[in-house]
């Protein structure tokens, strides 16, 4: 299956999301109140419809992006915000984005994209990180198969994956993730090195 722009286009129009939970995810919340400043600039990749960026941009921070390769999952997220130059929203493939990020947000964009792209996911978000960024967010925690997306993964994995570009400050069983999906998530915090 190629997991490209078409099938997460046809995904959208079919109304196939089961991975859109319909408001921002209480973990990423809660690691957003404990930022020390609003003016951070976070990336949020393969958003979605958005919740988070929403929730953040209500939360007064001020450099929020966001990128994902389905325009029409961006438009409403488009639709539900006003004007404002604090999001900015870019349809396009992450791994062809160039910035500089003090954080970077995950949430099953990871989980979406072929394993193969694993290591490219983890060195392309070092590049976009500024120095002491994070790479900060959910992993799920269930063996890696053939069938997905959503593709799983482990502690040993991730730690073996991430090590190579990023200090490892948490990686732990989320204590605050959503019904569904308790007991299956990891909430991790990779450090640039
Ligand atoms: C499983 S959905 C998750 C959406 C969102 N994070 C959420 O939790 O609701 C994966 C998203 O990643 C996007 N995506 C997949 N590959 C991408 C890529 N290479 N660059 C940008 N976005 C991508 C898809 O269009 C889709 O919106």
């Amino acid at each position: 299956m190629n997991l490209d722009k078409t099938y997460w286009e046809s995904r959208y129009e079919e109304s196939q999301t089961g991975w859109d939970i319909g408001y921002a995810a209480p973990a990423l919340m809660t690691y957003a109140d404990q930022l020390p400043s609003k003016d951070l600039r976070i990336l949020i990749p393969g958003a979605g419809y958005g919740h988070e960026a929403e929730a953040l941009l209500n939360a007064g921070f001020t450099h929020l992006t966001v990128i994902d390769l389905s325009a029409s999952a961006l438009q409403r997220l488009q639709q539900r915000i006003p004007a404002t130059d604090r999001l900015k929203i870019i349809e396009g493939d992450f791994f062809e984005h160039s910035g500089s990020y003090d954080r970077i947000l995950e949430q099953t964009f990871f989980c979406a994209l072929d394993p193969k792209l694993r290591r490219d996911y983890a060195r392309h978000s070092y590049h976009l990180l500024a120095s002491g960024g994070k790479l900060a967010g959910l992993f799920f925690d269930f063996p890696l198969t053939k069938q997905g997306p959503p593709f799983g993964g482990s502690t040993d994995e991730y730690t073996a994956l991430f090590s190579e570009y990023f200090r490892i400050k948490t990686l732990e069983r989320c204590y605050n993730s959503i019904k569904p999906r308790a007991g299956k998530e990891l909430f991790a915090i990779f450090e640039k090195i």
